[in-house]
């Protein structure tokens, strides 16, 4: 009795410093009130289906008005079939994850875009060093999308839409069906201690997605997977990246855009103080060839980036055209304009000579890239790294290695 009452005690003062200590500010939250997960019949036996008991803990988190909520989950594992959690709440909500969830195996049971739905809430903040588990080697194997572009789409682990002023630190994902992270329209909100993980060749399971967002911080991640570590879509705006650990995958990626008519700029990228070890491609922006809207990407800074065995580590890519779309290349120009792009103390190793490419439009070429202090190095046996450009316009300041490229 004695001790299981100096357990209950050790652990509640434990979870008391767990919930101060991930409010949303510093600071303590008077009337901080937690909504323990366990009290709304979750089993977290790895087995049935907590999804109804979180959605209840959450809801009544979410319309507490006395102060601001913590919903908390605690270890162990909770099988969840799919969840939507939806605001606005009445307060700050903290959403702390310290066991694991788990997706279904069959990717039937998820009929909304992402296994773990967050919408309209704001100051919010998931935290607490959980993981996210999106079972997806067992249905990797039905993902036909690189030869079908009508191809079914598989459920993204998380995604967060109109949620504002708000933060994730401190999570991991493993093994999405498709992508780990989806953010959509999002508003002040940052990622920070995020770790996430899925084989190198695994379909489509971009790291984090962006899109129609502005005003983000996503620092100190770490990113292993099959496609995108981070991609920017169109309507990004004032996103800052720094400290992202990439590889495998494809590297940071702007794009694809210009398809679509009623698509938004992307403007204000810096990308600072990260590594690419062995991914496919590196800095990468890429716009269709064949494209409908006349956008424009600018404002962007690339600052100290080390490439490690890296496919391409400089890219611009404004011919993109795949399944054939294209009937012959160069048939069609890219209508989205690149402007002010500055690419500072790039360094390392390319596995591919061209380790600088850029192909910028003929109708819109790209404006004001400036280069300074590039040391790409090829690590193949036939040659030196080269430096491929068309269409570019900008200057050249320190040394460039590879050279070569007019601009
Ligand atoms: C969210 O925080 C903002 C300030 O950052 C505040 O104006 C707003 O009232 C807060 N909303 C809720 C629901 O707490
Ligand atoms: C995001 O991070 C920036 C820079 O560290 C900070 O100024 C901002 O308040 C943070 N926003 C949230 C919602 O945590
Ligand atoms: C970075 O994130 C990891 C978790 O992935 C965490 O352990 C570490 O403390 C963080 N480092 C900093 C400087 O925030
Ligand atoms: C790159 O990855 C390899 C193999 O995973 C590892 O041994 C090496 O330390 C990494 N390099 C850097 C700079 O992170």
């Amino acid at each position: 009795m004695a001790s299981r009452f100096l357990i209950l005690c050790v652990s509640s003062l434990f979870f008391f410093f767990l919930t101060v200590s991930s409010a949303p500010t510093s600071g303590y939250y008077k009337g901080d009130k937690v909504f323990d997960v366990r009290n709304y019949g979750a089993h977290g036996d790895g087995k049935t289906d907590d999804a109804m008991a979180i959605t209840k803990a959450w809801n009544d988190a979410c319309q507490w008005s006395g102060g601001s909520s913590t919903v908390y989950i605690p270890l162990g594992t909770f099988y969840l079939s799919q969840i939507t959690l939806s605001g606005p709440c009445k307060s700050y909500i903290t959403f702390i994850i310290t066991g694991t969830l788990s997706a279904p195996r069959d990717p039937n049971l998820i009929k909304q875009e992402e296994w773990i739905e967050f919408r309209y809430v704001d100051n919010l903040t998931v935290t607490g060093g959980g993981l996210l588990d999106g079972q997806g080697s067992y249905s990797w194997s039905l993902n036909d999308c690189d030869k079908n572009p009508k191809c079914r789409t598989l459920a993204i682990n998380i995604g967060f839409a109109f949620v504002r002023y708000s933060r994730i630190n401190g999570l991991r994902s493993i093994n999405s069906k498709m992508g780990h992270f989806n953010l959509f329209s999002v508003e002040d909100f940052n990622i920070t201690g995020v770790t996430i993980t899925a084989p190198g060749d695994s379909p489509n399971t971009d790291g984090i997605k962006i899109g129609k967002s502005k005003d983000m911080h996503i620092y100190n991640v770490t990113i292993a997977t099959g496609d995108d570590c981070i991609a920017i879509l169109d309507g990004t705006t004032n996103l800052d990246i720094s400290n992202v650990r990439c590889g495998p995958g494809h590297g940071i990626s702007v794009g694809s855009l210009g398809r679509y008519k009623d698509e938004k700029n992307v403007e204000g990228l810096t990308v600072r103080n990260s590594v690419f070890n062995g991914t496919t491609d590196g800095l990468r922006i890429k716009t269709y060839a064949k494209s409908v809207s006349e956008i424009s990407v600018s404002n962007f800074v690339y600052d100290n980036i080390q490439m490690v065995n890296v496919g391409n580590p400089i890219v611009i890519d404004q011919q993109y055209c795949p399944h054939g779309q294209c009937d012959s290349p160069g048939k069609y120009n890219s209508h989205v304009q690149i402007r002010n792009v500055k690419y500072n103390k790039i360094w390392g190793t390319s596995t591919s000579q061209a380790a600088l490419n850029m192909q910028c439009s003929k109708t819109f070429p790209c404006q004001d890239v400036e280069l300074s202090n590039i040391n790409l190095m090829y690590n193949g046996r036939d040659g030196l790294a080269t430096a491929l450009c068309e269409n570019v316009g900008g200057s050249v300041r320190g040394k460039i290695v590879p050279s070569g490229c007019r601009i």
